[in-house]
């Protein structure tokens, strides 16, 4: 396992399109470990493989309870909303709040290329939508309702 360097702001492969993961193959396998090591390493609760220059359509989550792989994840269904403040890696010394579903359904392949479906609530679906967001080339300064001063928190 290894660290990656995680891009920010200035780098355009943020803005881009991450492609639909094929096969699960040992580069993909190799990619998860990389990037669970390098969120946790960051003290990150999520991170999207075009966070470390990889556009293809991997991420990794954990908001406390265990570590979640999800290849070419998907929402399929939302609740309700939520508005809390967020950050990203890739926007250091940034905050500011968002609207996001209090709930959300999301598909996606597991490490041995199975489909299964994960629900979120809370943090964990702030968490899931955003990291979707990255796949997409969107991020969530996009989306700030108010941006907050890091102090105030
Ligand atoms: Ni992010």
């Amino acid at each position: 396992m290894a660290t990656r360097m995680i891009r920010t702001m200035d780098d355009d492969i943020l803005r881009k399109k991450a492609r639909t993961v094929e096969k699960v193959n040992r580069n993909i396998l190799i990619l998860l470990e990389d990037m669970a090591e390098t969120m946790k390493s960051a003290n990150g609760v999520g991170l999207a493989a075009p966070q470390v220059g990889i556009l293809k359509r991997v991420v990794v989550i954990d908001v406390g309870d265990g570590l979640i792989e999800l290849i070419n994840p998907e929402i399929m269904s939302t609740e309700g909303k939520q508005v809390k403040a967020e950050g990203c890696l890739s926007v250091p010394g940034k905050m500011g709040e968002v609207e996001r579903p209090a709930k959300v359904t999301v598909r996606a392949l597991n490490r041995k290329g199975e489909a299964f479906e994960i629900e979120g609530e809370g943090l964990l679906a702030i968490a899931l939508c955003h990291e979707i967001d990255h796949l997409n080339g969107e991020l969530f300064v996009d989306k700030v309702i108010r941006f907050i001063d890091p102090e105030e928190e």
